[in-house]
């Protein structure tokens, strides 16, 4: 039994695993209708609880489909609708449902909340977001630029914007798969310390930056994602806004990064925010083939956990 808890706590041959795995099932299933089974069932007669204390349309609804193709069953859960919410611990919450399910994914604020969940549940457990990392997301979106451009070692991803739970996943991913990234962003916005020297003493170069048409030259990739996550509070909304002005993804940034670079958004995105629409619907833009290979490389993810 594996959890899946952060890109950076896995072996870089079982990362690389999974991403082949993501890969070969997505083709598998190629031009078959959505409902339908895949060839292979490795889920048959498992049940999977999606435990959401946060608002959710692809992690919820990728996850959920990908069990039902590999042939097991799902309850989606809302975190304010069980006694989690109410004060029954985590660890008793992760002990009861370890009885029920096979598989647990949840999302939620607190990194604590995940690691007490993993620690007492004894089925796996996956990380579905938290406010420090989103590592499906990143597995997702690695497979999506080498779908499109090759091996991402090497390259140079750029990051603007918010240095949030999503940058800190494709900051574990540089340190695992060897790319180059560049954060750029207000200072008080910056990545965890903590994260970028841990991928940089596993060899990646991670830079900071902060003027964003500088930081962009050369990108093989251009990341961002919204300036106000599900945990920030919103009363520092038009603060946040004026220090991120700067860095929103539009034509003239885009232009800055190599004529094949691509752009990719985690989604949700706030249009003429964080990124204009101009360069969600341009030509560099593979944000609907993220969110579609978050299907793929989560299925790949839960068969990993459930290996025996
Ligand atoms: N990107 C992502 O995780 O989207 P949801 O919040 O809709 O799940
Ligand atoms: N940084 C965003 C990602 C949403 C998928 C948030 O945490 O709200």
């Amino acid at each position: 039994m594996q959890h899946f808890l952060d890109i950076n706590q896995i072996d870089q041959l079982q990362l690389r695993g999974i991403l082949d795995d993501a890969t070969r099932i997505k083709t598998a299933r190629a031009g078959l209708p959505k409902g339908t089974l895949d060839a292979e069932q490795p889920l048959a007669g498992q049940m999977v609880a999606l435990i959401f204390e946060k608002p959710s349309t692809r992690t919820r609804v990728s996850f959920d489909l990908g069990v039902r193709q590999m042939g097991g069953q799902t309850m989606v859960l809302s975190g304010s609708e069980m006694q989690l919410g109410h004060g029954e611990t985590i660890a008793d919450t992760a002990r009861v449902l370890s009885r029920y399910v096979d598989l647990i994914m949840i999302r939620t604020f607190e990194e604590a909340t995940l690691l007490e969940m993993a620690e007492y549940a004894t089925v796996p457990v996956i990380n579905g977001l938290t406010n420090r990392t989103h590592p499906c997301q990143i597995m997702a979106d690695i497979m999506t630029y080498e779908e499109h451009r090759g091996p991402i070692r090497g390259k140079r991803v750029v990051w603007t914007g918010d240095g949030n739970n999503v940058c800190a996943s494709f900051i574990h991913a540089a340190g695992q798969f060897g790319f180059d990234f560049v954060f750029s962003g207000p200072a008080t916005l910056d990545p965890e310390a903590g994260f970028v020297t841990e991928a940089r003493a596993k060899g990646a170069k991670i830079e900071i930056m902060r003027d964003a048409a500088a930081a962009v030259r050369g990108a093989d990739l251009l990341v961002t994602d919204t300036w106000i996550s599900m945990h920030d509070s919103q009363t520092a909304r038009e603060r946040r806004h004026n220090q991120l002005r700067p860095y929103q993804v539009d034509d003239a940034l885009m232009a800055e990064a190599k004529p094949d670079a691509l752009f990719m958004h985690c989604l949700p995105a706030h249009r003429n925010e964080e990124v204009t629409s101009s360069v969600m619907d341009g030509s560099h833009s593979v944000v609907f083939d993220e969110a579609e290979n978050r299907l793929h490389a989560q299925k790949a993810i839960m068969r990993w956990c459930l290996k025996e």
